[in-house]
Parts: structure tokens; C-alpha cells; sequence
């Protein structure tokens, strides 16, 4: 009786498995047959009501029919996915392709090249140092003192007792003027670090491009004639530009310099907080203490220098209302540059 029934049982299975044509219908199968209330489990249950001296050869039989449907329901289940993958592979040649986005280098970069271009065609050569620095080359080297409140103007992030991330780009004024010998001639970009709270106006990271002149004979006159054609480069050739005095611990006498609104023109606007002028570099004179520190006979030896941040001169240029979005990487503002 109980044999039979597994046989019909096989049988059934046979048929219905030559009937599946696709993946949807085998899993029918696999309810009808393989899951717990199914029809194989529901024979595993009735053994319980075969006479005892009939178990082992029924449940011999009955494992054999559990592997003989399991197997066959995989083979068939490998074929037919074999097959679907077989479908989607075949290549619909008259589909238009997928559009591919050029990419472009991205703005700060492009700012970064602009001003080493135009400074290039003024015989300057371009330095990189290290964004790990040590108080020494960071501070103590530029004439800021171990306790100068010049150390409060920039927010630093230390990373050991005598190293930090470098607050500005003058510690490779150090290092090129300890390493060459004048002239030198260099413009040093790179990015810089403040511990700030990050607002539309700031962030914790930055760009900034330093640059640095020492040969014999360096006025500050070469400075305000090197740095204003650089800005009428850069910025137009029709701007207006004052110097104001101002201070930084390795140079002296130092400056800053600003350049005439060009979103109103001078006449006053929210970006040049109604003064008509834009802050757009520091500059000065080297310190004679920072040419001894780098091994530099002030006697034999001048020279100037002048630092500017990139977000700040891109900013300006593209009227870039929030420096946060040069580090989103969003493609509509990327795109537009
Ligand atoms: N290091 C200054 C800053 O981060 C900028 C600067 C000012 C650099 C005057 C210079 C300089 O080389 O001469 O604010």
C-alpha cells in the first residue's frame, strides 16, 4: 500500500516536473513537493503509522524518493537559470548607449594652476612641504616666540607635543630657504589646517599659495610690482589695489593687500562688507631673524614674501558664496567650472 503510494507519488512528480517551463512554476513545485507541508513531509509522517517490522525498508524507500525529487527539482532549477542568464546576455544592438560624464579638474585645482601660470612667466618655481610639520618650521622658525599671542591667530590642531598640522604655507619658506641657496625665486601651494568652526566663511581645511623671493638686492617696491601684476593677471586688468600696513611675525615691515570690489565695483555690497575693498593677500618683507634662522646672511641678503588662500581668491572670482561646497563634490557646482 505504502510503497505504491510512493511510486504514484514519483510519478506524479516526474509529470509535473516535465510540465515546468519556467522558474515561477518550479517554485510551485518546490511548495507542492519539498516544503514542510508538502507532499514528501506529509509521507514522513504517516511512517509513524506503519507496523514496526516494515519501518526500516518504507523509510529506506522513502529517503530514496526525498533525494531522487530534490536532486531532479535542482538540476532542472540550474538549467533554467542558466537559461535566464543565457536571455539577459543577449545584446539589443539597436538600444542607444549609456551617456558617459566627462570629468574636469576640479576648481581649486584650476586656481592652483592659474596663479603658478602667471607666476611661472615671473621666473618663480613651484615647492610642495610636508602637511605634518613641527612647531619648529610651523612657529618657531618664522619668529613667532614660544609664548607669542601671534601663535592665537591661527587655531592649531596639534598631533603630538611638538607636531601639528601646518597652520600656512610659510613653513616651506623654511624649508626651501634651508635647503637652496639665493636666489631664490618660489611660489609653495598646499593645503593648511585651523581649528575653526566650520562656517559659510571657514572651514577646518584650506588652500593657500606662499610665495618667496631672497636675492641681493629685493626692495619692497619689486613686491608691490610682482604682486600687482599677479592680481591684474588674475583678477582683470582694470582693478584698483591699496597695500595696507598690517602684521605677521616673520616679516617686517608687512602688508596686506586689497583690490577693488569687482562685484559692485567699489560702490559697497554685502561681499566687501560695504567697504568696497577685498582683502586678498598678506605680504611683507622676510624678517632678518627668519633668514638667520634658515641659515641666510641678512647682511648680504633681502627678500619678501606674501601668502593668499585659494578658496578665498576662487571665492571671490566666482562669486562662491560658501567654501563648504569646494569639498562636496556635488556634481551640479563641479560641473559648472
Ligand atoms: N601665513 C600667513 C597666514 O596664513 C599669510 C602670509 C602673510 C604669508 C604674509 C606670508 C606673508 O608669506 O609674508 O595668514
Amino acid at each position: 500500500m505504502f510503497l505504491d503510494k510512493i511510486t504514484t507519488v514519483s510519478d506524479e512528480f516526474d509529470n509535473d516536473l516535465a510540465g515546468v517551463k519556467a522558474l515561477k512554476n518550479l517554485e510551485e513545485l518546490r511548495i507542492k513537493y519539498l516544503s514542510r507541508n508538502g507532499i514528501v513531509s506529509g509521507l514522513f509522517e504517516k511512517l509513524k503509522d506503519v507496523p514496526k517490522e516494515e519501518k526500516p525498508a518504507i523509510g529506506n524507500k522513502l529517503n530514496a524518493l526525498r533525494s531522487y525529487v530534490s536532486d531532479n527539482f535542482n538540476k532542472v532549477k540550474i538549467k533554467l537559470e542558466e537559461e535566464g542568464i543565457g536571455a539577459n546576455k543577449k545584446i539589443d544592438l539597436t538600444l542607444p548607449g549609456s551617456q558617459r560624464q566627462l570629468g574636469s579638474k576640479h576648481i581649486l585645482t584650476q586656481t592652483v594652476d592659474e596663479i603658478k601660470y602667471i607666476f611661472k612667466g615671473m621666473g618663480f618655481s613651484t615647492f610642495e612641504g610636508p602637511e605634518l610639520e613641527s612647531d619648529y618650521y610651523n612657529f618657531e622658525a618664522l619668529n613667532f616666540a614660544p609664548d607669542h599671542p601671534a601663535r592665537d591667530m591661527q587655531d592649531t590642531y596639534f598631533v603630538a607635543k611638538d607636531y601639528l598640522l601646518r597652520t600656512h604655507t610659510s613653513p616651506v619658506q623654511v624649508r626651501v630657504m634651508k635647503n637652496y641657496k639665493p636666489p631664490i625665486r618660489a611660489i609653495m601651494p598646499g593645503r593648511v589646517y585651523r581649528s575653526e568652526a566650520v562656517s559659510a566663511r571657514s572651514y577646518c581645511m584650506f588652500h593657500q599659495v606662499e610665495g618667496l623671493v631672497i636675492d641681493t638686492d629685493i626692495t619692497f617696491a619689486e613686491l608691490k610690482g610682482t604682486l600687482v601684476f599677479f592680481a591684474k593677471q588674475f583678477y582683470g586688468s582694470q582693478l584698483k589695489y591699496r597695500f595696507r600696513a598690517s602684521f605677521f611675525p616673520f616679516t617686517e615691515p608687512s602688508a596686506e593687500m586689497d583690490i577693488t570690489c569687482y562685484i559692485c565695483g567699489g560702490k559697497g555690497c554685502k561681499i566687501c562688507k560695504h567697504t568696497g575693498w577685498l582683502e586678498i593677500l598678506g605680504c611683507g618683507m622676510v624678517d632678518p631673524n627668519v633668514l638667520i634662522n634658515c641659515g641666510i646672511d641678512p647682511e648680504k641678503y633681502r627678500g619678501y614674501a606674501f601668502g593668499m588662500g585659494i578658496e578665498r581668491t576662487a571665492m571671490l572670482k566666482y562669486n562662491v558664496q560658501d567654501i563648504r561646497i569646494f569639498f562636496e563634490n556635488d556634481f551640479r557646482f563641479l560641473k559648472q567650472f
